[in-house]
């Protein structure tokens, strides 16, 4: 057949797919590279108007989109949906469900709304994408409240996506969440210094249960090709099992939790498990570049595999991950604020709520119950400010919420036991009638509860010892629309990034937390109002949409090039079939432009 006779063959037929225009283009180029011995035609005149014009449609509307650029909202993230992803499913997994039924004592069901940033940045999407989540089903009603396939409509008073609930045995959840996740990759993620536990009974329950999740997502795909977005270290195994069963889905990881450099890293004795399971995504999203270059570090030292730095790209396997940043964020609050109290009121409604007096200046911490948050370091600021400026003593209250979680672990009972002993001593040496200086409360507070006290609060502390992200911190800017109260904020935090007009302090060091503790009571309130005005705009604009919308619209373009690619590889086919000049995947992908 002559060169002409082969592209006009091709072009209707790529066009018909609906596949994009780049395609031909850079098949035609190769196509001309490979027969230039032949004379040049009328027709191949025609066919490379046609690819030019395929050319420029593509530059059109093929090019990334500056998310910089875009409003987000979750009607910007139907429209991904609706007309770069059309038809596509999207299947969230997740450990922590987004509603949990309980059984209360006098067998009626309670339902909790956990308190998981993954789980309110999760939730917002899910709805906007009408998607399926799938995850662990740990409430004591949770059996009660489902239907004879494991699912519900939720949220309960707004039912917008399907909630499917997993069942795992005490075994298996004390191996896989207890054991492995928690005792081994999260300290072993974050540096507290808690030393991390590997046992190999918990890795054997974290692999059977991230099967079982596996299994699930398959049972749940009404196609070949959904979206999956698979979420956190519970699940580093889950997604190149995924991709044995549904190669041509799109599997988005997030890591919400930082990364360690490669020498941390390779204490982990399944460490090449976990870099191969994860190395089954299409791309891995971290909170921070930091954290991304501290993955490809740890795959370039254990993996065989190719890095280009320059694309965020790993090829392993004959298949390509990318590797990117994506900060997350939160829903801007509108809807809540507007069912709040005013600043005034939640100040009176608080200070009178916890006994504290009328006139002290009001420090908040609020968190789940965590060695990673550095709680005992901030009631250390607290101590050394009081060394430092006496007059302080009377005047200022610590008021710190924590969440408990992960209780039945021995670091946590000991963090419980050392913050209440902490604040008791804190509490004999600084307080009086009336006056005590820390408020400890463990427990778990709903979200309009924990926004009402950040915004009775002068000051709000997420000083972490080493932390993701931190929502917290987004969570306080978001609450003050009177643009007052200052944030001191952990520099070890992935929100330090971005939240530039906040204090920034290093937690172990005492002696500077207190200083800019005293720097925030003492700051007037215009400069309050410049520092908060700038960091809500960020969070604002920021929001949680952009950070779904960024990683839906790199999806969209791998699927756009996952088409390119089977339709190149079928056109290598059938112009060379020997493929003695086939063109290998990588260096196409780096043709087109892949990130
Ligand atoms: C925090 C972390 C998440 C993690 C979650 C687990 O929110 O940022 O990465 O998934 O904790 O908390 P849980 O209570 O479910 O163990």
């Amino acid at each position: 057949m002559t060169q002409f006779g082969v592209d006009l063959l091709w072009v209707p037929i790529l066009a018909s797919l609906g596949l994009s225009a780049l395609a031909i283009f850079i098949s035609m180029s190769r196509h001309r590279r490979q027969y230039s011995r032949a004379a040049a035609s009328p027709g191949e005149d025609v066919a490379s108007e046609a690819a030019r014009k395929a050319l420029r449609e593509f530059e059109k509307n093929g090019q990334p989109v500056d998310a910089a650029l875009v409003t987000w909202s979750p009607q910007t993230l139907r429209k991904i949906l609706a007309e770069d992803l059309p038809d596509a499913q999207v299947i969230v997994v997740s450990n922590r469900e987004p509603y949990i039924h309980n059984e209360t004592k006098d067998g009626e069901i309670e339902l909790v709304v956990p308190a998981s940033g993954l789980v309110s940045a999760l939730e917002p999407i899910t709805r906007a994408c009408a998607g399926t989540w799938i995850a662990y089903g740990g409430g004591s009603a949770d059996r009660r409240t489902v239907d004879s396939d494991d699912r519900l409509q939720v949220p309960p008073a707004r039912p917008s996506y399907t909630l499917r609930r997993v069942w795992l045995s005490e075994e298996e959840y004390q191996g896989y969440y207890l054991g492995f996740a928690n005792e081994g990759l999260w300290p072993l993620c974050h540096i507290a210094f808690t030393r991390p536990i590997f046992r190999s009974a918990d890795w054997d329950a974290y692999e059977a249960v991230n099967r079982k999740f596996a299994e699930t997502v398959v049972a749940e795909a009404r196609n070949e090709r959904p979206i999956v977005l698979v979420q956190d270290y519970h699940f580093a195994l889950l997604p190149r099992m995924i991709r044995e069963h549904l190669p041509e889905a799109i599997i988005i990881t997030f890591w919400h939790i930082p990364w360690p450099n490669s020498e941390v890293f390779s204490i982990c004795p399944w460490r090449e498990r976990i870099l191969d399971g994860l190395l089954g995504s299409s791309i891995i999203g971290f909170h921070t570049q930091f954290h991304a270059n501290n993955f490809m570090e740890s795959v370039d030292r254990f993996m065989e595999s190719r890095i280009e730095r320059a694309d965020a790209a790993i090829s392993y396997g004959g298949q390509v991950t990318l590797v990117h940043a994506y900060p997350i964020s939160i829903e801007w609050p509108d809807e809540l604020l507007g069912g709040l109290p005013s600043v005034e009121e939640c100040r009176v409604r608080i200070r009178s709520r916890f006994g504290i007096p009328a006139d002290a200046k009001l420090c908040v911490g609020v968190e789940r119950l965590d060695y990673i948050k550095g709680i005992l370091d901030r009631f250390h600021a607290l101590e050394e400010l009081f060394d430092r400026a006496p007059d302080m003593i009377g005047k200022v209250v610590f008021l710190q919420i924590a969440a408990p979680s992960r209780g039945t672990l021995p670091a946590y009972k000991q963090l419980h036991d050392e913050c209440l002993r902490l604040a008791d001593d804190l509490n004999r040496r600084y307080g009086c009638e009336g006056y005590s200086p820390v408020v400890m409360v463990a427990e778990h507070h709903k979200q309009a509860d924990v926004y009402e006290l950040y915004r009775a609060a002068d000051i709000c502390l997420v000083t972490s010892l080493h932390d993701g992200m931190n929502l917290v911190a987004k969570e306080f800017v978001a609450s003050r629309d009177d643009e007052q109260g200052v944030l001191l904020l952990s520099t070890f935090a992935g929100a330090s990034r971005e939240l530039l007009e906040a204090l920034i302090v290093n937690p172990y060091d005492a002696a500077m937390m207190s200083e800019a503790m005293l720097q925030a009571l003492a700051m007037e309130p215009g400069e309050q109002r410049e520092r908060m005005r700038r960091m809500r705009e960020i969070v604002r604009d920021n929001n949680v949409y952009r950070w779904a919308g960024s990683m839906l619209l790199d999806a969209a373009r791998l699927r756009k090039r996952g088409d390119l690619d089977r339709v190149t590889a079928s056109y290598d086919r059938a112009i060379d079939p020997a493929g003695d000049n086939v063109v290998s995947m990588f260096e196409r992908k780096q043709a087109v432009g892949l990130r």
